[in-house]
């Protein structure tokens, strides 16, 4: 059966325009002389050769010594291993790099111009042809090329929430999951070009198994789709089956990981505890442990989901998540993994907001070494807009990592556009203490141990992400977790020139969708003040977060005849009072708090007022039919582009925005129904249906 085309994303090497094309592209670039050493090697002289022809519309030849008859060449290897490059560079400088990091420069060598791309390991090579080949793309200069990179975060995760054996994606929103875990060990070409994608944005960690290890919903009243869950991952068996897929991706510098059940001792061993203070369960984990790594010897480590939505953890035998995190690190230790710990743990509290921090801050400084935990940006649960969760800053002696969500689980499931760059780039900038000693979040994460994970890979269907639009999340990720001082222009210009070239109307206009397009989502499914959480769930654990169903969690928004929102303060439960006092003080009284989060912090009444003189009620008003017609924006600016993409992209995203303004409408309506009901207030402007 012919499959469909898949799609490059930002890797189409699109043939930089003629006229414009740097003479000394093809100087540099025509002939390479790469090292052939490591298989790492091998991906760096297929990109190039991919990416050139593409680029400049010839292969270029490559060289297993220095062509010294032409009139310049590519160097690719490590100061050791070719003089020329050991020559032309500062090799303490190279060899000070941090890993992953690379360096490039052009110069001369024996008569030649050289433009040597340098590191001091081979996966600094691999993301230095990615880089740049993005340069190339990008039509920017090579002359007196001399720049040093490295990433400023150590870890650089993707989190997959693939259900193995079902073949199925929790909250994914591109098909099938991408990989094929019963034809394993056979591998699927559709890896390699994953593999390239994750590796040109940096990301050096793949979690191929959804943190569900087993499926709580009412599903697992079968026990046969109980016996379908990413648990069994961990049978010999299936560790023997991903050993190929982990070389494929070493080969682009990016460790396997799994997410593994708690109870793992018990399900997949034959004890009868998985007490992490027992003994047999220290050794059974040890155990695995070393036949994990006799398999893959660069095994990144172990996610786990304990204690959380239903699934095991160390609350099962009265120990702690410390008690918990330590055993399965210890078993780790000896190969250099870490285990991935997650923060995300609620239930003992009516408001899950407060949980968090008071589960966790009480355990700084008692993890062990190679324990990362694992906290999402907020303290909910991906909404469209969040405070920063507590934690962040408050955890000093603990390795955090940040886990943010690629796939659009609240923000409209990759039928809606939504970018999340924006988004992200408030999380990273914000100031964990600002009249304190406190770091920005995104200087958290530069030890190493520490780093970004993101949830939600692609799928299987042919443009990877479900939406065109939704590719520049997974790009955006990933150059964030790698450099997260980029600003959100440069990224977004990066990813449109590189995906779908760089005529100006095209760049401009899918530049101002982009940049627009979250604001829209937040408005019309929160009305923008701080409300989240008002969507329809559904019977099943696993549906729908799409559709509007505000009455469904009174909880998240405390809506009623005097007013709405949840009084987070400290005239209530306190969660103001997590933050250091100077957020605490900010966020503590509705005069401070900044609007956009007024209503997660403070019940207020309907006809309180805002800085602008209107009311809560009228602001909720108006910030969702606005988010409506800013959806109808986005869709005329994205057809006056018929004509100028390419017809398949044109389409579908043409397609996706016909869906997105009338599911627009659909929530605008149905919230600003429910303010009314609750409120008995109309809108100022007639456009809310009043009682009769
Ligand atoms: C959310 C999401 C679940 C997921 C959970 C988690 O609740 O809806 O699908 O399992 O987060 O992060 O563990």
């Amino acid at each position: 059966m012919a499959l469909e085309p898949y799609d490059d994303c930002w890797l189409r090497y699109g043939e930089v325009d003629g006229a414009s094309l740097p003479e000394s592209y093809r100087t540099y670039c025509a002939n390479v002389y790469a090292s052939v050493g490591a298989p790492e090697l091998g991906a760096v002289r297929e990109e190039l050769r991919r990416g050139i022809d593409g680029l400049l519309g010839r292969e270029p030849h490559l060289w297993q010594h220095p062509p010294r008859s032409a009139e310049g060449f590519l160097a690719v290897g490590t100061p050791d291993e070719m003089e020329v490059v050991h020559d032309s560079v500062a090799v303490d400088a190279v060899d000070s790099l941090a890993d992953g990091g690379f360096h490039l420069r052009t110069t001369e060598w024996e008569g030649c111009d050289v433009l040597v791309l340098t590191a001091p390991t081979d996966r600094g090579l691999v993301y230095g042809t990615f880089h740049l080949l993005r340069h190339l793309s990008l039509g920017r200069s090579v002359d007196d090329l001399d720049l040093f990179e490295e990433p400023a975060n150590a870890e650089r995760l993707v989190n997959h929430w693939d259900n193995p054996f079902r073949r199925s994606m929790e909250r994914g929103y591109a098909g099938q999951s991408l990989f094929d875990f019963e034809a394993l060990p056979n591998l699927d070409d559709r890896y390699v070009d994953y593999a390239r994608l994750l590796a040109s944005v940096g990301i050096n960690g793949v979690v191929l198994n959804n943190v569900n290890t087993e499926i709580p919903d009412r599903e697992s009243a079968n026990p046969a789709m109980s016996e379908l869950a990413g648990w069994r991952l961990l049978e010999s068996r299936y560790l023997e089956d991903l050993t190929g897929l982990a070389a494929l991706f070493r080969r682009y510098g990016i460790r396997t990981y799994l997410s593994v059940n708690f109870g793992a001792p018990e399900k997949v061993g034959d004890l009868e505890t998985s007490d992490p203070t027992d003994e047999r369960v220290e050794r059974w984990w040890a155990e695995k442990a070393d036949e994990v790594y006799d398999l893959i010897p660069d095994f990144g480590g172990f996610v786990v989901k304990a204690d959380s939505e239903g699934q095991p953890g160390p609350y099962n035998y009265d120990a702690d998540h410390v008690d918990g995190a330590n055993v399965l690190a210890r078993a780790l230790e000896p190969h250099g993994g870490r285990v991935w710990w997650r923060a995300f743990v609620y239930g003992s509290h009516s408001d899950r907001a407060v949980q968090q921090y008071e589960t966790f801050e009480p355990l700084d400084g008692e993890f062990h070494d190679n324990v990362t935990v694992q906290v999402k940006n907020g303290p909910i649960d991906f909404q469209p807009r969040e405070p920063i969760s507590p934690v962040f800053g408050q955890m000093p002696d603990t390795d955090l990592g940040l886990e943010l969500q690629i796939t659009g689980e609240y923000t409209g499931q990759h039928v809606h556009a939504c970018y999340h760059v924006p988004m992200w780039k408030e999380v990273l900038e914000f100031d964990t203490d600002p009249e304190g000693h406190g770091k920005r979040v995104k200087e958290l994460f530069s030890d190493p141990g520490t780093g970004l994970a993101g949830v939600g890979g692609p799928g299987a269907d042919p443009n990877w992400t479900g939406h065109y639009l939704a590719q520049a999340n997974l790009y955006g990720y990933g150059r964030l977790a790698w450099n997260p001082d980029l600003d959100t222009a440069t990224i977004t210009d990066e990813w449109v020139r590189q995906t779908f070239g760089h005529d100006p109307e095209v760049v401009e206009t899918v530049t101002d969708v982009m940049h627009d397009s979250w604001p829209a989502v937040v408005d019309y499914t929160t009305g923008g003040l701080g409300l989240m959480h008002m969507m329809y769930n559904g019977e099943a654990r696993l549906e729908n977060h799409y559709d509007p169903n505000p009455e469904e969690w009174p909880g998240y928004h405390g809506a009623s005849e005097d007013g709405i929102g949840v009084d987070r303060n400290a005239r209530a439960n306190g969660f103001a009072q997590q933050y250091p006092d100077a957020l605490a003080d900010r966020y503590d009284d509705p005069e401070t708090c900044p609007e956009e989060l007024l209503l997660f912090f403070h019940h207020l009444p309907w006809d309180h007022e805002l800085d602008d003189g209107r009311t809560v009620v009228q602001t909720l008003y108006d910030n969702c039919f606005a988010g409506v017609e800013l959806a109808e924006t986005l869709r005329e600016r994205w057809r006056s582009l018929d004509g100028r993409v390419d017809e398949r992209r044109f389409r579908h995203v043409a397609e996706r925005f016909d869906e997105q303004v009338v599911q627009a409408e659909r929530w605008a309506e149905t919230l600003t129904a429910f303010f009314y009901d609750h409120s008995g207030v109309p809108d100022e402007l007639g456009r809310v249906p009043r009682d009769e």
